[in-house]
């Protein structure tokens, strides 16, 4: 039986949000590998960076880690400007896809990484809900059947590696097979998170994997709790923190995580399972309408101005 180690020499990250970032970060500095970014918006890239390095500096003031391994990790941080496309990610081993959580923007997406990078490529996706089946079946090139030797290439090397957020903090990476991942493809990008520092827990390619089928309706039913006047936001998010030693209040959390990121998963739960106990707050909806979507736009349950 062959064992596979990652064998991951460069790393792509497609995507310089929180996630994104946090991603690269953990590459470049645990797990030591050359990390090329890239985005569709240079400003978003560029905020990206400033948050590297403002969270290198604070390991380093912290005594966390040596001013040396700073700058080496920053060094291995480069950029693929958005003009270049996902072409400019040619010579990477894997990709590591952290954008919004949209089916049709992760599809075209991995359409267009299976089009652009060698066969050999791992394509990873950080979706937090999403079917990774459904991503991988976008590579299968048009004109090509799911059953043809070059069809099945492309959907065998794509997988689930969901972070958490803040990735540099949080412990554990999720791993979802698709119905085409290969063994090889699993091996490989688990070995990847553990060289990130991460352990990893595996999950069925269902609607959520297991962290977000528990999660999300438990974060949905503080926001009922809410719309229904059963509590304020304080009690709802002070019963779970001391009563239960949450480190944050699910109101709170659901700011953290974003309004927006959270209503899309718990569409992905209600809409993919067709169970009605999956059906997003009203008040979630209205605060998504009003783009109040937590810490990243300065208003959520929290006001951040
Ligand atoms: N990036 C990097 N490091 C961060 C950070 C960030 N954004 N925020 C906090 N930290 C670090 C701090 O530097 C600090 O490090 P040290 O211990 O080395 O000093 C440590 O985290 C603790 O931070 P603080 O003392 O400032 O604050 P805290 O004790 O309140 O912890 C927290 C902050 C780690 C975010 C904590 O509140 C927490 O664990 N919250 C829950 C987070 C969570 O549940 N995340 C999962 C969300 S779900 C998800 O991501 C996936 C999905 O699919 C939706």
């Amino acid at each position: 039986m062959t064992i596979y180690g990652h064998g991951i020499r460069t790393l792509g990250v497609l995507g310089s949000g929180q996630m994104g970032l946090g991603i690269a970060y953990v590459a470049a500095l645990r797990a030591k590998v050359p990390v090329l970014l890239h985005d569709r918006s240079s400003a978003q890239i560029q905020k990206g960076l400033a948050l590297m390095d403002r969270l290198l500096e604070k390991d380093v003031a912290k005594g966390k880690i040596k001013a040396e391994e700073a700058k080496e990790a920053r060094d291995r941080v480069s950029v693929v400007p958005p003009e270049k496309g996902m072409s400019g990610l040619q010579d990477v081993d894997m990709v590591i896809e952290a954008v919004s959580e949209s089916l049709p923007l992760k599809q075209a997406i991995f359409g267009s990484l299976a089009a652009d990078l060698p066969p050999s490529t791992i394509l990873a996706s950080n979706t937090s809900s999403i079917s990774i089946t459904k991503i991988a079946a976008s590579t299968i090139p048009e004109g090509h059947s799911a059953s043809s030797k070059e069809g099945l290439q492309s959907p065998s090397r794509v997988v689930g590696l969901h972070f958490f957020n803040p990735v540099p903090v949080m412990k554990l990476v999720e791993l979802i097979s698709g119905l085409q991942t290969s063994q090889e493809t699993m091996e490989r990008a688990k070995a990847f998170a553990m060289a990130c520092g991460k352990e990893v827990t595996s999950s069925q390619d269902v609607p959520g994997f297991v962290s977000n089928a528990l999660l999300m309706p438990f974060i949905n039913e503080a926001i009922m709790c809410l719309e229904k006047g059963i509590a304020t936001r304080d009690d709802i998010d002070k019963t779970l923190k001391l009563g239960m030693n949450h480190p944050m209040g699910p109101l709170q959390l659901a700011d953290f995580i974003g309004l927006d990121t959270c209503l899309a998963i718990q569409q992905t739960l209600y809409q993919g399972t067709g169970d009605s106990k999956y059906r997003p707050s009203i008040l979630l909806e209205r605060m998504v309408d009003a783009q109040w979507l937590g810490k990243k736009s300065g208003k959520g349950f929290y006001d951040y101005s």
